[in-house]
């Protein structure tokens, strides 16, 4: 096999994951001593899923750990099916008994009994799930009753096999997609059951406001909040250079810094970008990187995300956000009056959409009046792309 260089893509692990000791570290004694959920948020691609497979990977021999992804779950059926399933799964990785999710999986296909009858030594929530979700096929229960479910079979099969459990919710403001209470009946089973533990991730600033900081809601401070951060400059520039020395290329301080400049420390881009000029210095027959040959990784790196960076503008924006973003990717931080003034209207009429930015994690708001795009890819493709565009057409 090939010795990979950078990793771009997927959940990463060492010597590929970096930075995040201390987030490892604090979630970690949470975990052990039982101590509270957390709430893992940041913006897409800050690293989010691969931390929580890191944090798998730190605890597994102590907790059952389970991952759930949000993002295939699109109704209630799917988080009652995954969840129970993954759980199953994780039961069936951590104490090596191959083929038990297998024959779980028939529960699903209305063989209960005789999925029953070959995992029956692990107790009697199997038959219970079997039970349930024949019910809700014929109808006979609702989808708010099968969240519950999903959540009493969680709690009843930790006490089972008696092992603390910590479910994990990546992407988890999918959840919220749902009708019904889903948090409220998560609650209940919270308060009732200190052997499992919850943690959520994902990007949505509301929905942690709605959820977790809102003193209405349910879940009302039952989650410790980690806020991820890009990973500090010395860990990347050691890093990259750590990583091409491994090929015996060579990299400028001026070219660290150049990448740090461009990537703003998120980690899929500096692998990205680390990659690219690796391959480019490859292809040249070359041993050392300087900033120039960043400045033109850096320019084909924009270019291949091209279409995803259109798509995502024009579809995930409303007109007077994408206005907002053109002019706010002038720079990387700008006065909303300022933004207001290019746009030629007032302030105020500018705050919905704003707050909108903000709580998707699009923007961020390092003071008062101030904003900026946070992902600086993103932004330097708008201004390149849409700011320069217009400004150009507008000459002619
Ligand atoms: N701690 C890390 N150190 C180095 N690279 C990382 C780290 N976390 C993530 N990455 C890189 O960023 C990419 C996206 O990370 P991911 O965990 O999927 O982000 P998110 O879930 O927040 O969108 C990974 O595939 C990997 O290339
Ligand atoms: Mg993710």
């Amino acid at each position: 096999m090939v010795e990979q260089i950078f990793v771009v893509g997927g959940e990463v692990e060492p010597p590929f994951f970096i930075g995040r000791n201390e987030e490892v570290r604090r979630i970690k004694v949470d975990i052990l001593f039982s101590a509270q959920n957390n709430v893992i948020i940041g913006p897409r691609r800050i690293g989010k899923t691969s931390l929580l497979k890191n944090l798998k990977n730190s605890v597994r021999s102590d907790v059952l750990y389970v991952p759930v992804n949000c993002r295939k779950i699109t109704e209630p059926a799917d988080l009652f099916r995954l969840t129970t399933h993954a759980l199953i799964l994780a039961y069936e990785e951590k104490h090596k008994i191959k083929g038990l999710a297998k024959k779980f999986s028939e529960v699903f296909r209305g063989k209960i009994t005789a999925a029953t009858r070959s995992i029956s030594e692990i107790g009697g929530s199997i038959q219970h799930v079997g039970n349930v979700y024949l019910r809700f096929r014929e109808d006979d229960i609702n989808e708010e009753e099968l969240v519950a479910e999903t959540f009493g079979f969680v709690e009843r099969f930790a006490n089972e096999i008696d092992e603390p459990t910590v479910v994990a919710f990546d992407e988890f403001q999918e959840l919220s997609k749902f009708p019904g209470n889903i948090f409220g009946q998560l609650k209940s089973h919270m308060d009732s059951n200190p052997n499992v533990r919850y943690i959520f991730s994902g990007s949505s600033v509301s929905l942690l406001h709605e959820v977790f900081l809102k003193p209405d809601s349910p879940l009302y401070l039952m989650a410790a909040r980690v806020r991820l951060e890009p990973i500090k400059k010395h860990d990347v520039s050691a890093y990259i250079r750590s990583r091409l020395k491994t090929q015996d290329i060579g990299i400028s301080d001026s070219a660290l810094d150049r990448i740090y400049d461009y990537t703003d420390g998120f980690p899929f881009y500096f692998q990205k970008l680390g990659f690219i000029l690796y391959q480019n210095t490859t292809l040249e027959d070359r041993s050392f990187i300087d900033a120039e040959d960043v400045d033109i990784a850096f320019n084909s790196m924009l270019r291949e995300f091209d279409s995803e960076f259109e798509a995502r503008y024009s579809s995930k924006f409303s007109r007077q956000q994408q206005e907002i973003l053109k002019y706010l990717s002038a720079e990387r931080i700008r006065r909303l009056s300022e933004i207001a003034r290019d746009m030629q209207k007032p302030s105020s009429s500018l705050t919905t959409s704003m707050r909108d930015l903000y709580y998707t994690m699009t923007v961020q708001k390092p003071q008062e009046g101030k904003y900026g795009i946070l992902d600086n890819v993103f932004r330097m493709w708008i201004k390149r792309n849409i700011l320069g565009y217009n400004e150009l057409s507008s000459n002619e």
